[in-house]
């Protein structure tokens, strides 16, 4: 079987406000369901599993009754964590996505499901628009040819239980998981992602959203 995790646990401090991002209504929704709903469209996905704090467990459950509901940790790596150790042991591919990603296509799910025949990881990806720089204090230390860098999306997909021990093993913090699975080593691998699976991560963000749905039903 092949389950899909979807992280809703972090509480939005780039955002900022009262709410977190992902329990925002927009459209008379929460931004959730869009990647919910859009993940409930695919054939070859059994099992969702959504992700979240305390706050908001009760509220989720009694919203998706049909999908797993699973507490979260402090990070995001803890969160995919715990998400991981909910899935049942017949999982063969998992997606993990972020709920701030609410306007992922079907098809770019359907891409990662097809490439984990191959591989053991794949994230979708995306050309930088911006010279990246590493930085440290106040100097720049290395910038790499920008034709050499990928902005990281999700859904990333994975053979569940090389992600599910690697995740056991590897104490580390990391801002993905597909950064996880390359400090264990595997050959990682991306396919082409979209400009419109966008993180929600500030509020210009929102406006970008808000003018996106403007013209859907
Ligand atoms: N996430 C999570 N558990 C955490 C932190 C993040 O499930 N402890 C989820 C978020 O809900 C989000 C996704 O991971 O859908 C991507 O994270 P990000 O955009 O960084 O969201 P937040 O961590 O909530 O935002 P910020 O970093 O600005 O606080
Ligand atoms: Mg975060």
């Amino acid at each position: 079987m092949n389950t899909a995790i979807i992280l809703a646990a972090g509480n939005s401090n780039r955002f900022g406000g009262n709410i977190p991002k992902q329990f925002i209504r927009i459209k008379n929704r929460l931004l959730i369901d869009f990647s919910i709903s859009t993940f409930e469209k695919i054939k070859n996905i059994d099992k969702i599993i959504i992700v979240v704090s305390k706050q908001y467990y009760g509220m989720m459950i009694k919203e998706y009754p049909k999908h797993t509901i699973v507490l979260g940790g402090k990070t995001r790596k803890q969160s995919s964590h715990n998400g991981l150790l909910s899935c049942d042991k017949n999982t063969k591919k998992v997606l993990l996505h972020d709920s701030a990603r609410p306007l992922v296509t079907k098809d770019l799910i359907n891409n990662c499901i097809d490439v984990l025949d191959d591989y053991n990881a794949v994230t979708l990806a995306i050309s930088v628009n911006d010279t990246i720089a590493k930085v440290k204090n106040s100097s720049i230390i290395k910038i790499d040819d920008r034709e050499t860098l990928r902005a990281m999306q999700t859904p990333q997909g994975f053979n569940f239980t090389k992600i599910r021990n690697a995740h056991i093993e590897d104490k580390k913090n990391y801002t993905d998981d597909i950064q996880l699975m390359l400090n264990s080593n595997y050959d990682c691998k991306f396919i082409e992602g979209d400009e419109i699976n966008f993180k929600v991560t500030t509020k210009n963000d929102f406006i970008l959203l808000t003018e996106y749905l403007k013209n859907d039903k």
